[in-house]
């Protein structure tokens, strides 16, 4: 029998709004870890139960649906292999990302690419995998995916409102009804499989109505199509549920059962209504990690006060210039109150772009100690890199 952990010896300044945003047992299975002698930090803490958790919600108020985790938004090998052994789909945008669902053992029938413009590589390495399933949203990626996986399933991906997404990806990807209909003619005469139409409402999407929107959309082109002969038989709404980074977010739920309205609304049901593709990243992972960093140093510039910390934009926390903001739990091992300030947070290079967030009121803590930093499991290893030799945090799954 496994041995009941101790909590943490450290003591950590909990605040109101953290609770709302962590749930206790994960911070306590957090806090815990912490401890173990050999943490270093920066290390980034996710909680498993959390993860499964989320990918039993996620689709479960949409009728006909299939989860495909976005792979982009946390790599790691403990994660892919945990969402293998629980049966979930991916979606892979490069023979990097093919590469490591392979090792997993994810068969080619749970991977889709909704990535519409691929690399030669890619595609080939995809085609010989086996994958089925490619959205593309130009004349030149289907010639490109009808070479290289002739007779392949491809979807076509519409630009969409992306109005209150925190992340907007509107402007690199999709295009209006008019040309998908062109694109996906060509696809049918390219010999290739035109199944479906995709679109993405943005990341960290808070605004419920980006989805009525894109759905309105996707059913103009649908009937315009099946006007034409061309039969679509899925609908894949992307990713952009959010997670709660500094205050509480619409709930998956909430989402979920606005999106299977619409959906039963306006597509035919039964046999000839669609299957619903899903591509999750942020939700899945977002708000089951934990950073666990060190001050490393304070500092007054002007009139402010900078806080220096062990991970930065470029090793972990490359959102913060997008305008992602984190919560963060100081490390007070002292009795009485310390004073709040107001800081400026840095990482630890030698780049004065790599400041994480300003204006951050915190209780003052001393060099040495650990800020925890909520909310981190996505899109922040997976854009790491060891810029000026400071290393990326380890991955630890608690
Ligand atoms: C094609 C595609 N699908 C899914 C996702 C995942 O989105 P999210 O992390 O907002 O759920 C992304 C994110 O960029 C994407 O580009």
């Amino acid at each position: 029998m496994a041995k009941p952990s101790k909590p943490s010896t450290k003591i950590f300044r909990i605040e109101p709004h953290h609770r709302k945003l962590i749930s206790k047992t994960t911070l306590l299975k957090f806090l815990t870890a912490i401890d173990k002698p050999k943490l270093q930090t920066p290390a980034l803490l996710l909680d498993k139960e959390h993860i499964e958790k989320k990918m039993e919600v996620i689709g479960s108020n949409i009728a006909n649906s299939r989860v495909f985790y976005a792979v982009k938004a946390n790599p790691s090998p403990l994660v892919i292999k945990l969402l293998a052994k629980l049966g979930a789909g991916f979606e892979i945008a490069s023979d990097g990302e093919l590469a490591l669902c392979a090792k997993a053992g994810v068969k080619p029938d749970r991977i889709i690419t909704s990535n519409p413009i691929k690399t030669f590589k890619f595609l080939k390495a995809a085609a010989k995998y086996g994958v089925q399933y490619y959205a593309f949203d130009s004349m030149e990626e289907v010639d490109k995916i009808a070479h290289f996986v002739p007779g392949a399933s491809v979807y076509v991906r519409l630009s969409v409102p992306n109005e209150g997404s925190e992340w907007p990806l509107s402007k690199k990807f999709g295009v209006e009804v008019e040309e998908a209909v062109d694109l996906v003619t060509y696809a049918r005469q390219k010999g290739l499989d035109p199944c479906g139409i995709t679109f993405h409402v943005g990341s960290q999407c808070t605004n419920v109505y980006n989805w009525d929107n894109a759905i309105y959309k996707a059913r103009i082109l649908w009937d315009i199509c099946a006007r034409k002969g061309l039969k679509f038989r899925m609908i894949d709404i992307g990713g952009g549920y959010p997670v709660s980074y500094t205050k509480s977010v619409v709930g998956i739920e909430e989402i979920e059962k606005n999106i299977d309205k619409l959906i039963k609304e306006n597509f035919p049901p039964g046999q000839d209504g669609p299957e619903i593709f899903i591509e999750p990243g942020r939700a899945v992972v977002g708000d089951a990690g934990m950073y666990v960093t060190s001050v490393i140093g304070k500092s007054k510039r002007a009139d402010e006060d900078w806080l220096h910390i062990d991970v930065g934009v470029f090793n972990g926390l490359m959102e913060s210039i997008g305008g992602i903001k984190y919560s963060y739990i100081v490390e007070d091992n002292r009795k009485a109150g310390v004073p709040r300030k107001h800081w400026t947070i840095a990482g630890p290079s030698c780049d004065s772009m790599d400041v994480i967030d300003q204006n951050v009121e915190l209780p003052e803590p001393s060099v040495g100690d650990i800020i925890l930093l909520l909310s981190c499991g996505a899109y922040t290893l997976s854009y790491a890199s060891e810029f000026n030799g400071f290393s990326m945090p380890d991955t630890l799954l608690v």
